[in-house]
């Protein structure tokens, strides 16, 4: 009824058609009493034109119709002029004559423009205040369809490798994936809540301990924490669990899974198998457990050419047992003395004492406040360790080992975007590996690094009391470009080494009962071996439409604070309803009533 193609469709073995068209009025234009129109819908924009010699009727209506009003037209297709031909679009060669419109709904004019460049130069809260128009931007139907694509491609390997699509609860009880969850009173029962799922966890274990074997899930989550561009209060995870497997069978499986994405999404392949890297090592050379390998610039340990030196700075250091690391930013020899200088500012933010630095200039000659100190056996060395060639930048951190990663590892990245050595579509997956059972927190307790579940390394098991920190898990995230993608490790399938586990982190044995009791119970039932992975999907899906903000792959995202501006949610609610759930405003929080105080 409303048409017979799409705006993406008409081509030029159309020409002499009679077509019907629907969608929006992109733009308008008089060209000396001809109207021409670009009408768009999700497929494309075509060029319809009305001339009074036509249809005086149509013409006088087209003359009053705007952007954004959803209309109805009919007419034959002309190929165009081939001056006028424009191809930029996918019916470029051709529009269409009309002699009939049709107004199907006005539009007020839309608050911000609708053109993908213009729109984002007014502020994400506008848009996400009128999402449902934001939402019909070239960009934003583009982000949508190459969602659905890497959802229906992950769905179609994982199908095909045997897993079963099970759904898990959303009104549940609490489980630890190291954010606030968010809960819902229980009406029925005063002053007791579910928490919604921070990760359905528990449930895909309880899967496997029900023998479904391959599970997976295109699961939402939620998780009340600070907000970046890569966080989201709910968020979908492509939620994986297998039983009977090893790293190695997970790792073989998810590769399927991603190669088959990025193929989805019209990228070069990748090469298989993902490659991997210990924990320890992308420690050591990228100062970070989710390394961008899209690059070198790793950092070199200088231990060893330092262990003599008549530099006290990092001799003192060295004799504290800290470290020197250092990282040649290659060509940047001449960068302006200002970004050094806000390089060092940031590595005294980072705890360090300084930052120093080796510019090599053009003829080779160092250029340096420190290097007048350095033996000329030490300056060897490092040209050989740092291959310095001419115009490179040698920047150094010596320091504790951790605070030298940390900082090292960030000024790697910046100095790589400086460097502009980072190569455009490149997708660089690794597999990171053989991660630490346990983090220490400040106060000196334990806390799991991935889950409590998490299965410690065989070889590893004799440390778990003696020297818990040393313990490796079979724990494994996958990364890409240097964001963490995913995450995910073997479980603890034996009731008694759950119990051991709890035991390491300080839960008491009363807390224990109460938070995991059904956990150790069904385990008590013969538990298979089993492991799984978590992968992200929005960032998933973000980094493929090369995107910097999880916001732009999501429908309805929430803003910064976790609001939903367009719905205007969280928001009060009737006074009511909460004494229907057992809760009662305290003072002095605001009520509907009182207003904000
Ligand atoms: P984890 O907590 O590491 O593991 O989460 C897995 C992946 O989910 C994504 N992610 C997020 N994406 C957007 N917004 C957030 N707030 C957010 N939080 C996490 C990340 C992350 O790598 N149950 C375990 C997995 C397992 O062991 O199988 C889990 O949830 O990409
Ligand atoms: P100072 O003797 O403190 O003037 O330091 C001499 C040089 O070493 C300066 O360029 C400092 O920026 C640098 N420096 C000082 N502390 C450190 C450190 N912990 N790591 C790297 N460089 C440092």
């Amino acid at each position: 009824m409303y048409r017979t193609h799409h705006c993406g469709e008409i081509q030029k073995n159309d020409v002499q058609k009679r077509v019907q068209l629907s969608g929006w009025v992109d733009t308008i234009r008089d060209h000396g009493g001809v109207i021409f129109i670009d009408l768009r819908d999700r497929y494309g924009i075509t060029q319809v034109i009305f001339d009074p010699s036509d249809s005086q009727k149509a013409w006088d209506l087209a003359q009053s119709v705007r952007s954004e009003y959803v209309i109805e037209v009919e007419g034959v297709v002309e190929e165009r002029p081939d001056a006028m031909a424009n191809p930029r679009l996918l019916t470029g060669e051709i529009e269409v004559r009309c002699d009939h419109i049709i107004v199907h709904n006005e539009s007020t004019t839309p608050p911000f423009p609708l053109d993908d460049k213009e729109a984002e130069k007014v502020s994400e809260e506008l848009r996400l205040s009128y999402r449902y128009l934001d939402l019909r931007r070239q960009k934003m139907q583009n982000n949508l369809r190459n969602r659905h694509k890497i959802i229906q491609a992950t769905r179609a390997t994982l199908d095909a490798a045997g897993f079963t699509d099970v759904e898990t609860p959303i009104l549940t009880k609490s489980t630890p994936e190291g954010a606030r969850d968010y809960l819902v009173p229980n009406r029925i029962v005063p002053g007791t809540f579910y928490a919604l799922p921070q990760a359905p966890q528990q449930y895909k274990q309880l899967l496997m301990m029900g023998g479904v074997d391959r599970y997976f899930q295109i699961a939402r989550c939620f998780r009340d924490e600070d907000l970046r561009a890569d966080r989201q209060p709910e968020f979908t995870q492509i939620d994986v669990e297998m039983s009977f497997v090893t790293p190695e069978d997970l790792y073989g499986a998810i590769d399927q899974v991603l190669a088959a994405v990025v193929k989805a999404a019209e990228h070069a392949e990748i090469g298989l198998p993902i490659p991997r890297m210990k924990y320890q090592d992308a420690m050591n050379c990228y100062g970070s457990d989710k390394p961008d390998v899209r690059f070198g610039m790793e950092l070199v340990d200088l231990k060893d050419v330092f262990e003599h030196t008549n530099f006290n700075v990092f001799g003192q250091i060295l004799s504290k047992g800290g470290s020197i690391k250092a990282i040649n930013a290659t060509g940047l020899g001449s960068i302006p003395a200002r970004l050094v200088e806000e390089w060092t500012e940031l590595a005294k933010e980072s705890g360090l004492g300084g930052l120093a630095y080796i510019r090599v200039q053009e003829d080779g000659t160092w250029k340096s406040p420190i290097v007048k100190l350095f033996s000329d056996q030490e300056k060897e060395a490092l040209t050989e360790k740092l291959q310095i060639k001419e115009n490179d930048l040698i920047l150094f951190a010596a320091d504790q080992l951790n605070v030298v990663n940390t900082f090292l590892g960030s000024l790697r990245l910046l100095a790589g975007k400086k460097a502009e050595v980072i190569p455009p579509n490149t997708f660089a997956f690794t597999w990171v590996t053989d991660f630490p059972l346990f983090e220490q927190g400040e106060d000196g307790t334990l806390h799991a690094m991935h889950h409590p579940f998490t299965s410690p390394h065989p070889e590893d098991l004799h440390l778990l009391e003696t020297d818990p920190l040393r313990v490796r898990a079979q724990a494994y995230d996958i990364v890409l470009n240097g964001v963490e993608l995913g995450s995910g490790s073997i479980r603890i399938h034996k009731p008694a080494l759950q119990t051991q586990l709890f035991k390491c982190l300080g839960l008491p044995n009363e807390e224990v009962q109460a938070r995991f009791g059904h956990l150790l119970k069904a385990l008590s039932f013969g538990a298979p071996p089993h492991g799984g992975i978590a992968l992200g999907l929005d960032r998933l899906v973000m980094l493929m439409v090369g995107g910097d903000s999880i916001r732009d792959v999501i429908a309805f995202p929430k803003n910064q604070k976790g609001a939903d501006m367009m719905m205007d949610t969280p928001s009060r609610i009737d006074p009511q309803q909460l004494k229907d759930v057992h809760i009662e405003y305290v003072n002095p929080v605001s009520t509907p009533e009182s207003g904000p105080s």
